[in-house]
């Protein structure tokens, strides 16, 4: 969704604006636009582009706008086309209160009707615009007081960066179901979508609570609700350095975080997971105790971390032998979902804060289910909101596509899987060690798939003129396959499906012919067999193959078909190393046809829309 950034500060704002737009970029990138307030002539700057943010960037650099307060945004448009008049910041009647926001303000139409009988007068077709106006008609010489009221009048989600001419040592930001954090500088402060945005100025950040606003003067922050009741700020120092959030000296961040999947690997385990196979999780939540009260498990997700979750299923119903059943989010909360008190709601989502992922467990939480989220994103809604967390460790994640989340992901469900299993003693001590052996060799496993990634490119390069591809797997390497169809569709924007490759004969094979490839996960299984005759199937309709095969294992050799070997490790824990191999087919295939992979057209990174 949008990303935005507020300065307040003794330096130029511009400059440091225009650095974490960039690096909130991933956002959202159709418009993009600043606000700087100039002290010296009382005036406030603003530029817009209806195009990325590189675009605004060169505009500025023309004429850098003067002032050491100022807010920025690049937009993923909801409400109107992405041109330079829809571009935020957006302002008032008087050109004196400026608005960046991120989320839908879903009674716009009726406010905005209301506020134009009343003489108001606008300019774009955004949701956000209401805002400015709301803020102008309840201005009585009091900033703060003004947004809250015009805050209490919003239905739906924001996070906004805002501040007056009249008022220009006062930024103030605001949240309801979208992401705002506050970063404390020395003598400076910011306010943006996510860490990322100010970790190169500091790493002292304020975790800006559901519903809560923060008024931020020359003197520090204060933070309260948006009703108005005073609110003590949680504080957390960051761990990471802006260095996890650059390139590295890849050409894109898909590259780059494709390349550290052994380290995801490493940083999900880490600390969590004895030679003796007895699991840690550091912010859990849940005693032994409540855990053996569950009798099953839902878990909720949206896109790949549906597929993630997906896996989850065959991992814990595998080890744990509790039922597990997996929704995507967006389904999940509009039916009359049967959970209660013994149904352990999981939320798996890389940033904590997919709106249709943070609504489905508000609903398991009413329905008195416990919860528990896997996210990468300290602080984030859902860490907040659960009565449990997992944390991924995997370091900020840039491009658009998931990729080294998703292996810390399965990691976490693999550990999770453990944990449950082991206070239902369904786990034999052999199995557990060995079990435990093999997650710890992963990290070779998967870094020997990255450095054969030159043949992976042959391969693409072979393939990336064909416009349809079929991805298909069978047993816990299935999800693997919807996930290497998805992780193709999205950056590459070619068709691609994922089938449990038994399905296939029940419809789909109708589609193949000498022009439709199919990339099949055929490594070591127990159903390895039924594999090979599917793949017949598929060669007897002239239909391409491309198999994933384990090394050392001659099954495959006598069929007509492309391979790519991954190293022998065993079947349940295979879906890491596999899906290493299919990410990098899609990157080398979108890059081969020359996509943008880190931005692909139409996505954002953090869905905070329903
Ligand atoms: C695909 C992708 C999306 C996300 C989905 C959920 O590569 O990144 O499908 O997986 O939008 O996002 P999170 O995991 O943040 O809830």
């Amino acid at each position: 969704m949008c990303g935005i950034i507020g300065y307040l500060g003794e330096r130029s704002a511009a400059p440091i604006i225009m650095a974490s737009l960039k690096r909130l970029e991933y956002r959202g990138y159709d418009s993009a636009g600043v606000a700087i307030f100039n002290e010296a002539d009382g005036q406030t700057s603003v530029v817009k582009s209806a195009a990325k943010v590189d675009t605004l960037v060169e505009r500025l650099t023309e004429e850098m706008p003067e002032g050491r307060l100022g807010i920025g945004h690049t937009r993923w448009a909801t409400h109107g086309r992405p041109t330079v008049i829809n571009a935020h910041p957006h302002t008032d009647c008087h050109k004196q209160i400026m608005v960046i926001h991120n989320g839908i303000i879903e009674n716009f139409a009726e406010l905005r009707k209301d506020l134009q009988a009343r003489g108001h007068v606008f300019i774009s077709e955004t949701d956000t615009e209401v805002v400015p106006h709301l803020i102008e008609e309840n201005d009585q010489g009091d900033l703060v007081a003004a947004v809250r009221a015009a805050l209490t009048k919003l239905r739906g989600a924001y996070a906004m960066a805002i501040f007056s001419q009249k008022d220009p040592d006062l930024l103030i930001g605001a949240r309801l179901n979208a992401p705002l954090v506050v970063g404390i500088g020395d003598k400076e402060w910011f306010v943006a979508s996510d860490i990322t945005a100010v970790i190169p100025y500091t790493k002292k950040v304020l975790l800006l609570g559901e519903g809560e606003m923060v008024s931020i003067t020359r003197l520090g922050p204060e933070v309260s609700t948006i009703g108005g009741a005073s609110v003590k700020p949680k504080i957390i120092e960051v761990k990471w350095d802006i260095s996890q959030a650059q390139k590295g000296g890849y050409p894109h961040f898909m590259a780059k975080e494709i390349n550290e999947a052994p380290e995801a690997v490493s940083n999900a385990l880490r600390g969590r997971l004895t030679d003796e196979g007895e699991v840690t999780f550091e912010e859990f939540g849940l005693t032994d105790r409540q855990l053996l009260k569950i009798s099953n498990i839902k878990m909720v997700a949206a896109g790949t971390s549906y597929y993630a979750a997906l896996l989850g299923k065959y991992i814990v119903e595998d080890l744990a032998r509790i039922p597990v059943e997996v929704e995507p989010a967006s389904e999940f909360r509009y039916r009359q979902p049967i959970i209660d008190q013994d149904t352990l709601v999981i939320g798996v989502s890389q940033s904590g804060e997919t709106a249709d992922t943070l609504a489905a467990i508000r609903e398991a939480r009413e329905r008195k289910s416990k919860v528990v989220s896997i996210t990468n994103v300290v602080g984030s809604s859902m860490a907040l909101e659960s009565d449990g967390v997992i944390y991924l460790h995997a370091g900020p994640e840039i491009g658009v596509a998931s990729t080294k989340t998703f292996i810390a992901h399965l990691t976490c469900l693999y550990l999770l899987g453990i944990r449950l299993a082991a206070i239902r003693h369904r786990l034999a001590p052999e199995r557990l060690r060995e079990l435990t052996a093999e997650l710890k060799t992963l990290p070779e496993a998967v870094q020997s798939v990255l450095d054969r990634a030159e043949q992976i490119q042959a391969l693409a390069k072979k393939y990336s003129g064909h416009r349809n591809f079929m991805y298909i797997g069978r047993g816990i390497n299935y999800p693997i396959a919807l996930e290497g169809a998805l992780k193709l569709k999205e950056i590459s924007y070619l068709h691609a499906e994922g089938y449990a490759a038994g399905e296939l004969k029940h419809g789909p094979i109708a589609l193949l012919d000498g022009g439709f490839p199919v990339f099949a996960v055929a490594t070591q299984a127990a159903t390895l067999e039924k594999m090979v005759s599917n793949i017949q199937e598929v060669i007897a309709r002239d239909a391409p193959v491309i198999a994933l095969v384990t090394a050392g294992d001659h099954t495959l050799d006598e069929i007509e078909a492309d391979r790519f070997e991954v190293p022998e490790v065993s079947e349940f824990v295979s879906p890491i190393v596999n899906v290493v191999a299919l990410q990098l087919f899609a990157y080398f295939v979108a890059t081969e046809r020359g996509c943008n992979v880190d931005q692909p057209r139409n996505l954002a990174k953090s869905v905070t829309v329903e």
